[in-house]
This record gives C-alpha cells, structure tokens and sequence, in this order.
C-alpha cells in the first residue's frame, strides 16, 4: 500500500504494533462523508496488510467520535443515484478486516458514527459518550448496519425504542447494555485503556488473533451448531502453525514465548 497523506483522518502507530486511525474533520464532527470513508478505508487496508501491525485502534477527538453520515452531501441524492452507486456499502470494508479494531469513543457517535463503531470488535467509549440513530428525525432510517447490529447488541425492544424515537443514550448506558465493552472516566482514560488492550493483543502470535477474531465473528452469522463446527475446524488448523507449538511449549518450559508470526 503507497504511502498516503490524509485530509480527513489520521494515521499513526503510537505502541508496537498498533495502528491508530483517528476521524479528523472537526468543523463537522467528523461527518463521515464519501472523500472521509475512502481514505478510512484507504487507511484500513494498509494496516491489515502492514506485517508491522497486529492491531487497528479507531477513534475521533474527545468531541466526536462521528456525528453520523454527511447530511448535506447526502440531502440531495435521488434512489437512483444511491441504488445505482451502492451508497454506504463502501462503509462495510472496515467488517472484512482481518484484524482485531478496537473503537474508542467519546462525544457524539451517531447514526452512521454508532453504526462505525458497532462494526469495530472491541468497543469502548467515555461514560459521557453520546451515542444514538437518529435518522428517524430526518425521515429516513439507519443505512450501516445499525438496525441489525444495534438489535443484536441490545435486543429488540431497546432498539426498537432508540431508532423509533431517536433518542440517545449515554456511554454509561452503553457500558451497562453490553454495547460497550469497558467505560472509561476521561478521553485520557479511554485511550490510554485503548492503547493498553490493543498492546496486550499486538502481544500475541498474530495467527491465533486474527483466527480468534474470525471465529468470534462468524457467532454473528452462524447458528450454534455451524458456529462451533467452524470454530473447531479453524481450532484444528492451528496445530498447523508454528505459534501453536511456540506457546505450548514455553507453557511447558515456564518460558515467555518468541511467537514467529508463523
Ligand atoms: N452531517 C453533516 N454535517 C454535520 C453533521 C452531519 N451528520 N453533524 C454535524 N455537522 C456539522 C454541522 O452542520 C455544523 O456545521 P456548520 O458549522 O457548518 O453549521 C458543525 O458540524 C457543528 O455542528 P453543530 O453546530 O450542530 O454542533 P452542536 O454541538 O450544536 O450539535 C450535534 C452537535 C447534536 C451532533 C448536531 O450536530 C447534530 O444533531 N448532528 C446530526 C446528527 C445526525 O442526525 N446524525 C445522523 C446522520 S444520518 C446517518 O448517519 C445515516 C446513516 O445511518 C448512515
């Protein structure tokens, strides 16, 4: 992947291992607008395919995560225009990465912004996070993802609430609902706890993570039957690699593993 310079995010890799990727377009609280999702994936896809980074870290500022998709760029658009040009479809890149995101989020994640980071595999966010769908509001309805995953993160009748009523909900909330994984008092908190989880991650064989991820995913997908048949499967191609007997014998050494990637 050619080296990038980004008008709308940027990239960084602040721990070994770690790529951060941060929404930075302030003036519209990181709207997330077809020139800002091109270079995310951009961005996406040159950190899955870096052999220097094991973790993706996804954030925006203290003030906003992402209030949503760009209303003026899409206020316009006919159903032909959004049928023909698979409007929004773009967004689902960041669900074939094949390495862990970790999404952290303060202020305003909305509509298009919960969405985003409803796609991450790790959320956490501030207390005082402001997440919700609102596009009920402006006469239309969730466009990434959010009716599915929302409902499947905090079942039915809460979602159903939030996107009929658009009304927001608090990162507290979200911790107490299981949307989020792990509240955090500050911004400082929230990425230094961030950072710390995409270390301890970046620490492993880089094989067993990505197949972790895999496998946790595909329960999004699968019946219980199919999943644990998959998870067995990908569990037996493990012995395949080389970390495998890397970590099973420094267990049996009392050693710390020298994983190969391999
Ligand atoms: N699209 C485009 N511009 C946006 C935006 C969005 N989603 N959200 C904020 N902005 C812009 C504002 O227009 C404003 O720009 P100007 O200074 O040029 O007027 C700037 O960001 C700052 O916003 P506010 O002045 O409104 O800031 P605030 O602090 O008073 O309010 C807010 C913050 C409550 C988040 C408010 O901006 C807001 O309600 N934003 C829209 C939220 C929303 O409806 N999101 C869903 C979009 S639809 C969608 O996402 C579809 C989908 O499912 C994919």
């Amino acid at each position: 992947w050619p080296v990038k310079s980004y008008e709308f995010i940027e990239t960084t890799e602040p721990r070994p291992g770690v790529g951060q990727i941060t929404l930075n377009r302030p003036k519209a609280l990181n709207a997330i607008s077809t020139p800002l999702i091109t270079e995310l994936n951009h961005a996406l896809l040159a950190f899955d395919s870096s052999p220097q980074i094991s973790t993706i870290l996804l954030t925006g500022s203290a003030k906003a995560f992402a209030a949503g998709a760009d209303i003026k760029e899409m206020s316009t658009l006919t159903f032909s225009e959004a049928y023909t040009t698979s409007f929004i479809e773009s967004w689902s890149l960041l669900t074939t990465i094949k390495k862990p995101i970790i999404a952290a989020v303060s202020g305003h994640a909305l509509g298009g912004g919960c969405e985003l980071a409803l796609m991450c595999d790790i959320l956490y966010c501030t207390e005082g996070a402001n997440f919700g769908q609102p596009e009920i509001k402006l006469g239309t309805i969730p466009g990434a993802g959010g009716s599915q995953r929302l409902t499947k993160a905090i079942g039915k009748s809460r979602a159903m609430e939030l996107i009929l009523t658009g009304k927001n909900f608090t990162g507290k909330e979200a911790g107490e609902w299981g949307v989020a994984a792990r509240t955090f008092g500050s911004w400082e908190e929230l990425i230094e706890g961030s950072l710390k989880t995409a270390e301890t991650i970046a620490g492993y064989s880089k094989v067993a993570v990505m197949a972790a991820k895999e496998v946790v995913n595909k329960s999004q997908d699968l019946g219980v039957r199919d999943g644990v048949e998959y998870e067995r499967r990908v569990f037996h191609s493990l012995f395949g690699s080389e970390d495998q007997k890397v970590g099973m014998k420094a267990f049996a050494e009392k050693k710390k593993p020298e994983w190969t990637n391999k």
